[in-house]
């Protein structure tokens, strides 16, 4: 990587005016393909593009970055794969987290992260604890983690809450579902970046992505560096958000 420019990410920080960015990284598999390599050197090379892209993130002063690391759904690969990624964040998560707490950076999970193996879940949890106080920008990774899956356990801890006698069901609000949801202190999701050329959700942030602006490239995300995040958001700046007014 120090042979490649670095671009000058300090001339853009006022400008986008993004807060939160989410990206669905896709295609480390094509890449690995695209090069007659295993699936999981492709997931390597994603974890060096986690960490190019959480760097730029920060120097453009972003307030979150959320990243979908392994959906609800991606069970349904073969245990082999599902292995090879939990190692891999296991091994993410020990070597870069001193650099994000250094940078203040304030680790987070959303999706049902409880349900991984116990090790990583003290792990992740040791993690998120060591860098609580922290001032910096909030790096969310989203594991195990489905939309729906996350709808539905806020919908059972509100009725739950409701059948407690606590608040009345015709009293819940949209406040009360956002506060609700893993994101409940996540700023509001602006731009929602999607690589690989696939433009579907796949069951990220269904909610939450009401208004945000999307933004798909076909780039792999094993490719995607700082000039590509800033090229999304310079696109991101030039929208016009109208949130259903004129
Ligand atoms: C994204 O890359 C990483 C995860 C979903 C964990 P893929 O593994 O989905 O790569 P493609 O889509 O097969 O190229
Ligand atoms: C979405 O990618 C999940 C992550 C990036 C973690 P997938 O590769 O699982 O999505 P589909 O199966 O193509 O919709
Ligand atoms: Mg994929």
């Amino acid at each position: 990587m120090a042979s490649q420019a670095k671009p000058d990410l300090s001339s853009a920080v006022p400008a986008h005016g993004a807060r939160h960015v989410a990206i669905i990284m896709d295609g480390n598999g094509r890449w690995a393909k695209k090069r007659l390599l295993p699936r999981i050197a492709g997931h390597r090379a994603g974890v060096e593009a986690v960490r190019r892209v959480a760097r730029a993130a920060r120097e453009l002063q972003l307030e979150c970055l959320t990243l979908y690391a392994f959906s609800s759904e991606n069970w349904k690969r073969p245990a082999s794969e599902v292995a090879d990624l939990m190692g891999l964040l296991r091994h993410f998560i020990q070597s870069d987290l001193d650099e994000f707490h250094a940078n203040g950076v304030r680790l987070r999970i959303i999706g049902d992260y409880r349900a991984l193996d116990p090790s990583l879940v003290s792990l992740i949890e040791d993690a998120m604890a060591r860098t609580a106080a922290n001032s910096g920008p909030i790096i969310a990774i989203a594991l195990n983690y489905g939309a729906q899956d996350e709808m539905l356990r806020a919908a059972r801890m509100l009725a739950a809450r409701a059948a407690a006698g606590e608040i009345a069901a015709q009293d819940i609000g949209v406040a009360d579902i956002n506060a609700a949801l893993d994101t409940a202190d996540l700023p509001p999701l602006d731009l929602l970046i999607r690589t690989s050329g696939e433009q579907r959700l796949s069951n990220f942030m269904l909610w939450q992505a009401a208004y945000a602006e999307l933004y798909f490239t076909d780039m792999l995300w094993p490719d995607f560096d700082a000039k590509a995040l800033m090229k999304a958001l310079d696109c991101f700046r030039s929208r016009d958000r109208r949130f259903g007014g004129r």
